[in-house]
């Protein structure tokens, strides 16, 4: 059941939603299995993916509290930042974002896109997402002491009210597996920051809906997202009146490689897999990995191949072309 807490959170809306939901027709006849793709990449609003969802709750959370500057910090190629820009955009609230690496950015992708949309960018020379938010915090205090209204946002935008985004694509999918006949299923997708898991894991509490929810890790340890996704999914449960499992949080990091959006050979080969099958483009940074860990889980009979799979795609394909 949807709470009212849920539904009395201001949300302003920019997705497309519902967003399509259907099987894999082709992929799932050559593995033999049934598997089903929830189209979050489509949620459109500034070309989608699954920030938008979190950034429904985040920007009405925002104009409420009358806002006038956002800070946000992420990679030069962050889809959360694009998001970020655009909502700010259209809010009429300046945006700054922090944003970090090694390497001098190449104008592409969500870099273009992010300056397109009239952020300001402020660059740290590093790769560590710890320098990164407090270069956005200290920043978020001089915007403070200027005497602006600062609504700071956390790297990918996960905290309670960004997860908030998340019960509400649960509750969306449990409508899409009635109409598809789907009693049980695993429901997979890249996790990174946490929000999405955090969210559907709340999705599923309330619901008491009995599936298994797995997160395939694409930035760190699956040991300190597991954690993370712990501490913000107890967050949104005391929010939302739920009682979190910790048993059920499953993080994979199997599927990484290297690091954070350094490709890896079978996220390559998902990408084309996925392209040239059905049509769909994934990124190397996200979609394309938690795509690799699916396959893999059905190629090894990790699940059953007579069990209903679902995986969400988040987006991201901008970086495609970055
Ligand atoms: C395309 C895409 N997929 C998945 C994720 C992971 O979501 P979360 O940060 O909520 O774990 C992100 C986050 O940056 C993303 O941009």
């Amino acid at each position: 059941m949807k709470p009212n807490i849920l539904k009395e959170t201001p949300r302003r809306n920019l997705a497309l939603s519902p967003t399509p939901f259907h099987k894999l027709e082709n992929i799932s006849r050559e593995m033999h299995c049934n598997l089903y793709c929830k189209r979050d990449d489509l949620t459109g609003f500034a070309f989608g993916g699954n920030k938008v969802r979190k950034m429904e709750y985040l920007i009405a959370d925002a104009i409420e509290k009358q806002t006038d500057t956002i800070v946000t910090s992420g990679a030069y190629q962050s889809n959360f930042c694009r998001i970020t820009a655009a909502a700010g955009a259209l809010a009429g609230i300046d945006v700054h974002l922090v944003l970090g690496g090694t390497r001098e950015p190449v104008m592409t992708g969500n870099f273009l896109l992010s300056n397109k949309l009239g952020a300001r960018i402020h660059k740290v020379q590093s790769d560590r997402w710890e320098d990164w938010e407090a270069d956005r915090q200290a920043l978020a205090d001089t915007f403070r002491n200027r005497g602006k209204i600062v609504y700071e946002m956390p790297i990918g935008g996960s905290v309670p009210l960004g997860a908030f985004g998340y019960v509400d694509a649960f509750l969306e999918m449990l409508n899409d597996f009635k109409n598809h006949g789907i009693k049980q299923t695993h429901i997979f997708f890249a996790s990174s920051s946490g929000g999405t898991q955090a969210g559907l894991l709340n999705g599923k509490w309330l619901t008491g809906w009995s599936g298994k929810i797995i997160g395939i890790g694409t930035a760190k340890s699956g040991g300190k997202l597991a954690y993370e996704v712990n501490l913000l999914a107890q967050e949104t449960a005391k929010l939302l009146n739920t009682i979190a499992v910790p048993g059920d949080i499953f993080v994979d990091d199997a599927y990484v490689g290297e690091s954070y959006g350094i490709p890896t050979q079978e996220c390559e080969e998902a990408i084309q897999y996925f392209a040239q099958k059905e049509g769909i483009f994934l990124d190397r940074v996200y979609s394309g990995k938690a795509a690799a860990g699916v396959l893999d889980y059905i190629k090894s009979g990790k699940v059953k191949n007579d069990e209903d799979v679902v995986f969400i795609h988040t987006g991201g394909n901008v970086e495609l072309f970055a």
